[in-house]
């Protein structure tokens, strides 16, 4: 795939791994949830709703982030329409800007999007800090579109239907 990374799938070998991405986002001040090895297992690789959780690794082994596609269940916390997709991104500050979100979305046969596209889901919910201006250019980037509005959050979608005339 593109220079310096390769995707694969998580397993929960990958927890510490994972936890040092969003502890470095911590430490840069891009993040304020939970960064422990247990709420990366919980939250992401041993999630019942997840889809995926697709890692990018370095040719050494170490994770430079990854992206988790969960499925809205009835009632979700984030009042997501239940059976749409939600989706969070998560890179280590020192390897931002290299291309790995988009290859982490991926296209039509590889990468996050191929999956929501297999499995059938009518929408994916990206919900992104007002003041986070890179994730904000990297979802519009992706094809996600804003939908709606919550206390200093800006929510965006992306639907199937406008996969083919998306440039990834
Ligand atoms: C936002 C984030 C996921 C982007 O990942 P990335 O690997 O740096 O993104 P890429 O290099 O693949 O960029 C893809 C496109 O997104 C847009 N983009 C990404 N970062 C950007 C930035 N800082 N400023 C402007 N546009 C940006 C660009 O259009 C870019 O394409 P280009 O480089 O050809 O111009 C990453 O910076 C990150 O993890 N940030 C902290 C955590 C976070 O906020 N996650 C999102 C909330 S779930």
């Amino acid at each position: 795939m593109s220079a310096g990374f390769t995707l694969r799938h998580a397993i929960s070998a990958d927890a510490a791994g994972m936890a040092r991405v969003l502890q470095a986002l911590v430490a840069s001040g891009q993040r304020s949830r939970p960064a422990t090895v247990e709420h990366v297992l919980s939250h992401y690789i041993e999630d019942p709703e997840r889809l995926s959780c697709l890692l990018a690794v370095d040719a050494d082994g170490t994770v430079l982030g990854f992206q988790s596609l969960k499925r809205a269940s009835a009632g979700n916390p984030y009042g997501v329409t239940p059976g749409w997709g939600i989706i969070g991104t998560h890179i280590a500050p020192d390897a931002a800007r290299r291309g790995i979100g988009r290859g982490l979305f991926g296209g039509l046969f590889e990468g996050t999007r191929a999956t929501i596209l297999r499995e059938g889901l009518p929408g994916v919910d990206a919900s992104i800090g007002t003041r986070n201006a890179q994730a904000l250019a990297y979802y519009h980037a992706m094809g996600f579109r804003d939908y709606a509005t919550g206390p200093g959050v800006q929510r965006k979608a992306w639907h199937p239907e406008h996969s083919n005339t998306t440039k990834i």
